[in-house]
């Protein structure tokens, strides 16, 4: 399940799928609503997370949708884990 942070005024979604961790920007780019309300779908060669409104899936290494309406990317940061806490790089955000 993906969980809502908010860093400097910037909405993320953190979403653990087994032992790699993403951070995507937590606003659908179709039609901004929140992203981590969603599902996380987790296939062998894939993950992605689902946006709950109209069904677009956003690739979680890239950002980019998977089956429209989406047509545009969401930001994806770099993130890691170091001494129990989770570093997010904001900015500048990269998308797809
Ligand atoms: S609001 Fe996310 S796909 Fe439409």
């Amino acid at each position: 399940m993906p969980r809502r942070f908010e860093a400097e005024g910037v909405p993320v979604s953190l979403v653990l799928r087994g032992r790699e961790l993403f951070a995507v920007h937590d606003v659908c780019s179709h039609s901004a609503v929140s992203l981590s309300a969603g599902e996380v779908e987790v296939e062998v060669d894939r993950c992605t997370v689902e946006c709950w409104l109209h069904g677009s899936r956003f690739d979680l290494r890239t950002g980019r949708p998977l089956d429209p309406p989406a047509t545009r990317p969401v930001p994806v940061y770099p993130v890691r884990v170091a001494d129990g806490r989770v570093y997010a790089r904001l900015a500048p955000p990269s998308a797809g």
